[in-house]
């Protein structure tokens, strides 16, 4: 049972693990990963969530498992209400969070809340939130992410758990902890610092490495194997929807005929293959679009952010906040239109004779225009120059 319950959380339907533990060599096998998933998959213990209570066998098999020292510690932590990051970017800088003032300020941690981060990334945002009292229920589905921000967050280990898996299926993976409802929920969407500094991950086309640019290490399909494998002209769609590459079909055109010679393997093959179509010009790194549109494909994004948007409504308490920061256009429309949806009581058509009550009727929204970085901050952190907050709050009573 524990096997099955571990290997569940590490993203393996229960039914399908009971199937393959008949087997004595792959039981083996699950037995090492759940020691692993003991190591590094989860902190915290349960008791905290003031709810229901877990079941004996996951309070059982999770309760607290970091090992060593967490490096918040050095230097003594944040520094000041909202100050810098206490990890340097010279002792292994992982990423520095954005918007950390008005995440604080919209989510208002304190004891006794619960908020979900979805997007744990190097823990910057659940730190903030920690240290003000919250409990934090956080997911990555980056492996490396969790493994750091345990290590980071071990100090508050009594009201913080880090999960492994996408946000996509937050219920699936929150499914046995006992968790009801929450005070607020934050998705801070895109890649972390770390993922694109590390060229063994392949996000970088200045950095060259495997082409890889998954998020989730345990993913099937990586950038080569799409680039490698998918006809031109879903190569082309991926460029023109999710890079608003106005030169897609002669980049998939030209992808193409490059792998007919030799498979295209690292980022610096695609960044030349890119380069050689479109030639450079301004400040923007030709291959820009083509890596974005390929990395949420591999990664399946958008999909994942509508799926979030439809689930988490039904998971905040009444009054409990939902906070979304993207990094570009096609997230950021994807939010407001969900946003809105939501916050509309009635909706209609040319074709109805009047209004109808809109049944998924059940926020309203907190800002009408999405929130901006200051100066001061993208002064700071460069990289949050194109970070857009947009934050609704649920209604106190609703159907949904
Ligand atoms: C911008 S970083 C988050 C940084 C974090 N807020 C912090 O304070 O350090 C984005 C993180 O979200 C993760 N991520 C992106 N999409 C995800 C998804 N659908 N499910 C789970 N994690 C996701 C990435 O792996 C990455 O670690």
């Amino acid at each position: 049972m524990e096997t099955a319950v571990a290997a569940h959380w590490l993203g393996f339907p229960k039914s399908q693990v009971h199937g393959v533990s008949l087997f004595g060599e792959i039981e083996r096998l699950i037995a090492d990963w759940v020691e692993q998933a003991r190591q590094w998959s989860h902190t915290g213990s349960w008791p905290w969530f003031d709810m229901a209570e877990p079941t004996g066998t996951i309070a059982g098999t999770f309760r607290g498992s970091c090992h060593s020292r967490p490096q918040a510690l050095n230097g003594g932590g944040l520094g000041g209400e909202h100050g810098p990051l206490p990890v340097s970017r010279e002792s292994g800088f992982y990423h520095e969070p954005v918007m950390v003032n008005e995440i604080v300020e919209f989510l208002a941690p304190a004891p006794g809340r619960l908020i979900f981060d979805g997007t744990l990334g190097g823990g910057g945002h659940s730190e903030a939130l920690l240290r003000r009292g919250a409990q934090v229920v956080a997911m990555d589905q980056d492996a490396h992410a969790i493994r750091h921000a345990c290590e980071r967050l071990k100090t508050y280990e009594e009201r913080f758990c880090a999960l492994h898996g996408n946000f996509r299926r937050f219920p699936e993976i929150l499914a046995e902890t006992g968790v009801l409802g929450f005070d607020g929920m934050l998705v801070d969407l895109g890649v972390s610092s770390h993922q694109l500094d590390e060229p063994e991950r392949g996000f970088s086309f200045q950095k060259d490495g495997p082409l890889d640019l998954r998020m989730d290490q345990q993913a099937l399909r990586t950038a080569a194997d799409l680039v490698n494998m998918e006809s031109e002209e879903e190569l082309e769609r991926i460029l023109r929807e999710f890079g608003e590459e106005p030169q897609s079909r002669r980049i998939a055109r030209t992808i193409v005929k490059a792998r007919a010679k030799k498979p295209i393997r690292t980022t610096s093959d695609l960044a030349r293959i890119v380069e050689g179509v479109t030639g450079r010009k301004g400040r923007r790194h030709p291959a820009t679009l083509t890596f974005q549109a390929i990395r949420l494909a591999v990664n399946d994004e958008l999909a994942a952010l509508r799926q979030f948007l439809e689930l988490a409504p039904r998971w905040l308490k009444p009054g409990g906040r939902l906070l979304v920061i993207s990094f570009h256009s096609l997230e950021d429309r994807i939010t407001k239109q969900a946003f809105n949806h939501l916050a509309t009581p009635f909706c209609d058509r040319p074709e109805w004779p009047e209004p109808r009550p809109n049944s998924d009727f059940c926020m309203t929204l907190v800002t009408r225009k999405p929130v901006e970085p200051s100066a001061e901050e993208i002064a700071r952190n460069p990289r949050a120059r194109s970070a857009r907050l947009r934050v609704a709050q649920k209604l106190s009573k609703t159907t949904a």
